[in-house]
Order: structure tokens, then sequence, then C-alpha cells
């Protein structure tokens, strides 16, 4: 079956837009009307004059998109694809732990489900946190959800002192730092990039830290010709595509694998995608007033960006 030439007739069909992540498989990235990261996502899910969106990524993606649009049919290839940030950071203790900080200002990662979103003040993504984070009034304190990694990267960048969610991603916390620095004196003229859900020790190497569209740029602009990417490695495919002189290195995670990949973002695959747009299922649906509480934080985000 030529999955590809189905998913482009079932695109006019249903007069379809295809959103896919960085992560997802070449094949996929390649039938997609638009790769992105998490808020160039946002920003076309919002923008669209599809009548379907057909959301290649993880959950948390998909619902960004369907709260973004509440009358479209948004589709996901799989259902399951979630993600380790948005999955240890369920609502109910996210409430307690925001209760215990009443007068706190909360500033929510884009990786979190829908219900966690309701209960915050804003929304960031990797690629405007240190933005946004500038912008909360100085005189409010902070809390910072889920992931510590990045509210620790972000500390640092606003000097803004933030209470953090004890989250972690399970695919960046796996790279490690000693193989990192023996892989630097192998390749001693590659540039190091990092995405921030890294650990501090492993971004301490970097020479440019990035969401993943920052660090795709990075690596069209810069005069070097050689990187050593620390991030999952579906974003190389997008820099050989721009830059097919230079040389992309995917870091090794501590687990003796050679690459990096995202067990939720990889459930997609070409035939899943073929079959949920022609089944028109697995869909992405919301309870109105869940979506209206997630839509404000998540509107005053695309603003402040
Ligand atoms: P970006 O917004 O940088 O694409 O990050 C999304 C993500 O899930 C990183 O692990
Ligand atoms: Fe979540 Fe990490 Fe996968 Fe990104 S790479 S979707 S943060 S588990």
């Amino acid at each position: 079956m030529d999955f590809e030439a189905g998913i482009r007739q079932l695109k006019r069909d249903l007069n379809a837009v295809i959103l896919a992540h960085y992560y997802q498989e070449s094949e996929i990235q390649d039938v997609a009307d638009f790769v992105g990261d998490s808020l160039a996502l946002a920003q076309q899910a919002e923008q669209t004059k599809a009548d379907v969106i057909v959301f290649c990524g993880v959950h948390f993606m998909a619902e960004t998109a369907k709260i973004l649009n509440p009358d479209k049919l948004v589709l996901l290839p799989d259902l399951d694809a979630g993600c380790s940030l948005s999955d240890r950071c369920p609502p109910g203790p996210f409430k307690a732990f925001r209760e215990r900080h009443p007068d706190h200002f909360v500033v929510t990662y884009v990786n979190s489900s829908a219900a966690v979103k309701a209960l915050s003040d804003v929304i960031v993504t990797s690629s405007n946190a240190v933005k946004i984070v500038a912008r909360v009034p100085a005189d409010r304190k902070i809390l910072f959800a889920p992931d510590q990694h990045l509210g620790r990267y972000v500390m640092k960048q606003t000097g803004r002192d933030m209470v953090l969610w004890p989250g972690a991603c399970m695919v960046h916390e796996l790279f490690s730092e000693k193989k990192l620095v023996q892989l630097k004196v192998e390749h001693p003229d590659a540039d190091v990039i990092a995405h921030p859900e890294c650990e501090a020790p492993v971004l301490a190497q970097a020479h440019f830290i990035g969401s993943t569209k920052q660090l795709l740029e990075h690596t069209v602009t810069s005069a070097k010709q050689e990187f050593i990417v620390v991030t999952e490695a579906g974003i190389i495919h997008q820099m050989q595509l721009r830059s097919p002189g230079k040389t992309f290195i995917p870091a090794p995670p501590d687990n003796g694998c050679a690459c990096n990949e995202c067990p939720h973002m990889r459930l997609n695959t070409m035939e899943k995608l073929y079959r949920c747009m022609r089944d028109q299922t697995p869909r992405l649906d919301l309870p109105p007033a869940l979506r209206q509480a997630a839509y404000a934080p998540l509107k005053r985000m695309l603003e402040w960006s």
C-alpha cells in the first residue's frame, strides 16, 4: 500500500492540514504541510483555514490545537502518544501544589495537559519561555511547571527566582555529560547545540541552547560545518535538508543506544496517519468548559509571543 499517495489524496478530500513536529519520523515530516516546534505548530493551528487538523506529534500538542480550534476536527494517528512531562504532572497534585503557593504567578510549559493549563496564568514553550517569564511583573513570585530543567535554565537567563515542579523529559534526561565530553574531544570543531530540557551539566557543555526550531535555524545560519545535536534525533532530518553539506552527529543517550528517540513521538507511523485520516479517528475532543479554561492562558502566550 502506498501510504504517502493515500495520505495526499485524503488531505485533498478532507481539506485537511497535516502539522508535524520535528521529532516525527522523516516520512511523516515529508508528507506534512508544516513542520515546526511547539510554538510554531500552535501558531499554525490558530491560523489554519483547513477543516481538519491532523496532528503528528504527541497528545498535548493535538490538545493545544483543539483548544485553539474547538469547531474543527482534530485527528492524531495514535491517542497513546503521551509525554513524560505531561504524564507526571497530574491536575490533582498540581492543583494542591498551586494552592501551597497561592500568591504565585503560574507559568506552565506547553508540555502539559489541558487540565493543568486551565490552572495556569500563562503557557510557555521552549522558544518563548525566557521572554514570557521576563514579562511577569517583577513584584510577582513565580511557580513554574512541569519541567525543572527548563525552569532552571529560564531562572539563569532571566535572574527570576521560581518555585519548580520536579518534572523532567525522559528523553532529554538521558543525555550523558560524560559521553558528550568524549564526543567533543573527537570532534573539536563541532558546535554543541542542546535543547533546554537537558540537565544543567549537559547544557553547560553547549555552545547554543534553544527550542527545536531555534536549533535548526542556528545550524542554517552558523558558519560551523559540524554539529553535535543534543535533542531528539528526528530534528536531524530537517537539518540535513536545510544544510546538505554540513555534518550532524546525534549525541548518544546513557543507555547503550546510538541515538535518542522519543518513544511517544515515534508511536506515530505513516500507516497510522493514513488510517486516522481514512477513518477520521482517533479524534481529539475536549469538554467545552475545560477548553475554555485552558484557552485564556494559551491565548495570553500567543499574545505575549
Ligand atoms: P520544542 O517546542 O522545542 O519543539 O519542544 C517540544 C518537545 O517536546 C521537546 O521535547
Ligand atoms: Fe515529551 Fe520528552 Fe517526548 Fe518531548 S521528547 S514529547 S518532552 S517525552
